[in-house]
């Protein structure tokens, strides 16, 4: 007998016009393993229809980390970092439920989300465009997940980061096209292509960094020099999808949390006091 979802699948392509014999299709093996995941019945055929739409951007590509398997994630990051320079200053982009927000350990703490978290209610472009200092010791990026925002955060991170100071860069990692794809097709777990942006540091001489294995992904960077640039590869990169990171991944940083945390310990104790520093 059809499973009932693909005859659901099928009467909502319908609806919007779209090849829903090739979509049930394409999604009857998918809709199993996210109903085990107690998605809604309205998030799957959504995700359907736009899997249907976005089909020729499909790559066969998968990165098989199981991130619930790994037992360390972001919060645990950041406060290494933090540990680093005691009564640190921290600044965090994107908040939404304050996961991470309240449990970083920090003296002063910024968040900046334009919904809902944090302590800032703008966007991060307008954050950055107001904001006069201090400097931050440490600055994690978790706002939009999409390739030119996530530069524009790295930039203005840069900035205002004192000197020796940290920026994290979270869901640097995607698994596979579904996770990956911009504009968003996964309701939960989106990751986007903040990615693009680890190829651009790799052609970087000014900015040292790793790509931890973990949460989804955490990109760590620290600055080398003063006024650190980010290389501009966006001819390249964006048209890029996720069979560009697929096929170049060998290339990045990857490392453990615990090859991370010794990279960490090498690179010295945390940011520089001296100056109230507008940028490094
Ligand atoms: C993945 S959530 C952040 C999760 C949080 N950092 C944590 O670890 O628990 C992404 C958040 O980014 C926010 N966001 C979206 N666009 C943004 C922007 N332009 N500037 C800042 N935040 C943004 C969203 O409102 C959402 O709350």
């Amino acid at each position: 007998m059809e499973p009932f979802w693909s005859a659901a699948v099928a009467r909502s392509g319908r609806a919007a016009g779209v090849d829903c014999v090739r979509m049930a299709r394409i999604w009857s093996d998918e809709i199993m393993r996210r109903r085990k995941k107690k998605l809604s019945l309205n998030t799957i055929i959504r995700e359907a229809i736009l899997v249907n739409r976005y089909r020729f951007h499909r790559h066969d590509g998968l990165f098989d980390y199981e991130w619930d398997e790994i037992n360390y994630n972001r919060k645990a990051v950041v406060n290494r970092l933090l540990s680093l320079t005691p009564d640190g200053e921290y600044l965090e982009i994107g908040c939404a439920g304050n996961d991470l927000f309240d449990a970083v350990m920090a003296r002063r703490k910024i968040g900046v989300d334009p919904v809902r978290g944090g302590t800032h209610r703008m966007t991060s472009d307008a954050f950055f465009a107001s904001y006069k200092g201090p400097a931050f010791d440490v600055v994690f990026i978790d706002g939009l997940h999409i390739y030119e925002q996530v530069r524009r955060d790295l930039d203005g991170a840069l900035r205002w980061l004192r000197p020796g100071g940290w920026v994290a860069i979270h869901d640097m990692l995607p698994r596979d096209w579904f996770e990956e794809h911009v504009p968003q097709i996964r309701t939960r777990g989106w990751t986007g292509d903040g990615w693009k942006v680890a190829f651009e540091l790799l052609a970087s001489p000014d900015i040292d960094f790793r790509l931890l294995t973990i949460d989804h992904g955490v990109l760590v960077a620290r600055a080398r020099t003063a006024n650190p640039s980010i290389p501009d590869l966006s001819a390249t990169l964006a048209n890029a999808r996720f069979g560009y990171l697929h096929e170049h991944f060998a290339l990045l940083p990857t490392v453990g949390y615990d090859a991370a945390a010794a990279w960490i310990a090498e690179c010295g104790g945390g940011s520089s006091r001296n100056t109230s520093g507008s940028g490094i």
